[in-house]
């Protein structure tokens, strides 16, 4: 369907979503989603990337600035760090289907040619995305998800998500009308800020190895 600018009022990427189809058909669609304003400012819509097939569903936030270039998610600093740690906990990087929780690539410039500074998504936007989300949950139907953060716990588990109280344990929630199970654990951009990065490293690894346990 074409459809013109939402109202204010009703950010969603529900019109956009295809009925039928893949990942192919969902990727195609989701390049052209108007669902939220996020997409006028950014390069492209960066959908998951992996296979129909994968047994395990990383994920993010958003895009970051270089995601938001090459339309891949994870392929930044933050993806290095990423797929390092996961094969440290005995996960392919290469087996698991990798998105964010938002398409687009949120960011502050102060001007023109400046550096692009990551801003969070809002709990509309991350609502209003929802939709692209649920369809590669439903095509993929992972055994297990992986959730990245703050953003991504709260755009599948809810707002009142607290990541630091429910990091390296397995959860077992509807999402979208199904049952999903879920480890979630830090962002692997907030290891890449923390002051003591060796500890916060291996937290993350610790609870990955969690989510490789959970998948054996
Ligand atoms: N951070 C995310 O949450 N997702 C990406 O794809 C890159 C950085
Ligand atoms: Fe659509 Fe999501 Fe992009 Fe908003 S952020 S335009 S809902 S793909």
């Amino acid at each position: 369907m074409v459809a013109t600018k939402a109202p204010e009022d009703a950010y969603s990427a529900e019109p956009f979503v295809p009925s039928r189809g893949g990942l192919v058909a969902l990727r195609k669609a989701a390049a052209e989603c108007r669902g939220c304003p996020l997409h006028r400012d950014a390069t492209q819509t960066v959908f998951g990337a992996g296979d129909t097939d994968a047994r395990v569903m990383l994920v993010g936030e958003q895009p970051g600035d270089q995601e938001d270039r090459q339309g891949k998610p994870f392929v930044g600093p933050a993806g290095k760090l990423l797929d390092r740690a996961l094969e440290e906990a005995g996960i392919d990087p290469s087996e698991a289907y990798v998105t964010n929780a938002v398409k687009h690539f949120k960011f502050t410039q102060a001007e023109p040619r400046k550096r692009r500074i990551h801003k969070a998504p809002n709990l509309r936007e991350m609502t209003a995305c929802g939709p692209w989300l649920a369809a590669e949950l439903a095509v993929v139907e992972p055994e297990l998800i992986v959730v990245l953060g703050a953003t991504a716990g709260k755009a599948l588990l809810g707002s009142s998500f607290r990541v630091t109280q429910v990091r390296g344990t397995v959860l077992e929630e509807e999402i979208h009308g199904r049952p999903e199970r879920l480890v979630p654990t830090v962002h692997p951009s907030s290891v890449l800020r923390s002051d003591d990065r060796d500890a916060a490293y291996r937290g993350l690894v610790s609870d990955l190895r969690v989510a490789a346990d959970a998948l054996s």
